[in-house]
């Protein structure tokens, strides 16, 4: 497997697990440009994935030097697959009605012709709001693919439906599709 895959993040408490889904991925051969949301870069910092061995980590929608790779078109170019994950409620419902007012979320729309994954990552009572059910409702009518949520212990010390999936096992799922 020698895909190219840009790797979401946002702002979720799960945004740890995605350097083992990092990992993954580059133990299997991918390639992997990873695109965190500003509000990401809160939780975890883009060195981590570049140490990793990322093929490049981007955050800003204006890049200094627009010629180079890092803005949302060459971006959307380059990758073969996207996978958000995690993907934050307020990710989810901006994906589900176009609002690109980031990288990540301008970079979703720019690769619309292409396999695109969420992992969704939030507490029980987020995901079972209307407002992102609705969202996923949307966007799974477009062929966007979710892997999970799962039931679990949440971050916030409960437990139900809205823990992210095992980064192997998100891995495991693009894999098997083809990357
Ligand atoms: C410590 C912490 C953990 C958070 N975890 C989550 C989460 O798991 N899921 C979620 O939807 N929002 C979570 N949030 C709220 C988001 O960070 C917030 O809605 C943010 O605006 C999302 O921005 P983004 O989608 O651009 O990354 C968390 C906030 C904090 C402070």
């Amino acid at each position: 497997m020698s895909a190219k895959i840009i790797l979401g993040l946002t702002s979720s408490v799960a945004v740890y697990k995605s350097a083992h889904l990092l990992r993954a991925l580059l133990s299997s051969g991918c390639r992997v440009k990873v695109v965190f949301t500003p509000a990401a870069t809160k939780l975890i910092s883009p060195q981590l994935f570049s140490a990793l061995g990322a093929d490049g980590v981007y955050v800003d929608l204006f890049p200094e030097a627009l010629v180079n790779d890092g803005y949302h078109i060459p971006l959307a170019k380059w990758g073969e697959a996207l996978v958000v994950a995690p993907c934050t409620a307020n990710t989810l419902c901006k994906l589900a009605w176009g609002i690109a007012d980031n990288l990540l979320t301008t970079l979703f729309l720019a690769m619309s012709d292409k396999p695109r994954w969420i992992a969704p990552a939030m507490h029980s009572q987020m995901w079972g709001s209307p407002q992102v059910q609705s969202a996923v409702q949307r966007l799974s009518s477009w062929g966007v693919q979710f892997i999970g949520p799962t039931t679990g212990a949440l971050a916030s010390g409960d437990s139900g439906l809205g823990r992210m999936v095992d980064p192997e096992e998100i891995a495991q799922v693009i894999l098997k599709q083809g990357g």
